[in-house]
């Protein structure tokens, strides 16, 4: 179905994810089967993010969360961080003006402290410059792992627990939510995988607990905002319980 057919069947529907998340998975794998370099298939991916960002955009949904570079990435071969550095800012120069006149809050949630300057100092001026916007959140998780995430949340409930600003009897699931990259986000409805592998590697651990999952075959450069709006329409087909009985 064409993407304008199955927007239109969201909409009759109704039922938009608020907050999508996605692992965009199978950059390497393009590249591969077009004996191409790596990098080309990174490369070639980012159309991809603004083709989900429009179908965002489009379909009404607040948040969207895109996992760019794990944690764990930065023990790829050297030529190929750098390749994805440096992709990055050519994302953030290319990008920046649509993203803000479109009305996208752009966010870099991640250990920043790892990225090289150039690439921490284009990410902050990206987040500066959109920071006003409101019509869809852009959350790009970069250096981001959800382990690391939830020992940084521990960490800095120990130390406010040490200074006496927080009674140990009052830690929580809100006080450790409070204290993740997404604080100020509701939790992802759908996760969405690409490229066909059935995992989470390390992403929104917490915040996923109700996520409802969905697996694409399709390679991150080969998605568009038409297996976006097939993944909305599934997600429209599931039944949320958390736990409860059907009403
Ligand atoms: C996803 O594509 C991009 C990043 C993880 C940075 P991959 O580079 O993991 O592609 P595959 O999984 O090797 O095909
Ligand atoms: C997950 O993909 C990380 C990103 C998409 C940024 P990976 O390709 O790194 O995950 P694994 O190694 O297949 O689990
Ligand atoms: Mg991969």
């Amino acid at each position: 179905m064409k993407a304008a057919e199955l927007l239109a069947k969201i909409r009759v529907n109704g039922t938009v994810p608020r907050h999508i998340a996605i692992i965009m998975d199978g950059n390497g794998r393009w590249a591969r089967e077009r004996n191409l370099p790596r990098p080309l298939g990174h490369r070639s991916g980012m159309k991809s993010v603004r083709d989900v960002v429009e179908g965002s955009l489009e379909a009404g949904v607040d948040v969207l969360s895109l996992f760019a570079f794990s944690q764990e990435n930065w023990q790829r071969p050297p030529a190929e961080v750098r390749a994805l550095m440096a992709l990055l800012q050519e994302f953030i120069a290319r990008e920046s003006e649509d993203l803000r006149a479109q009305g996208v809050r752009v966010r870099v949630l991640g250990d920043l402290s790892r990225l090289a300057p150039g690439a921490a100092s284009a990410a902050e001026q990206l987040v500066a410059r959109t920071a006003e916007n409101s019509r869809l959140t852009l959350n790009l998780f970069i250096s981001y792992g959800g382990r690391a995430e939830l020992v940084r949340a521990a960490r800095w409930i120990a130390r406010d627990v040490r200074d006496g600003r927080l009674d140990p009897d009052a830690v929580d699931e809100e006080a450790l939510s409070s204290r993740l990259y997404t604080s100020d986000c509701p939790d992802p409805d759908l996760l969405i995988r690409t490229s066909g592998e059935q995992r989470i590697s390390n992403f929104l651990l917490w915040q996923s607990a109700y996520a409802e999952l969905y697996m694409s075959p399709v390679l991150w450069p080969d998605f568009s905002r038409s297996d976006l709006f097939e993944a909305i329409t599934a997600y429209q087909h599931r039944d949320r319980r958390f736990g409860r009985v059907p009403a």
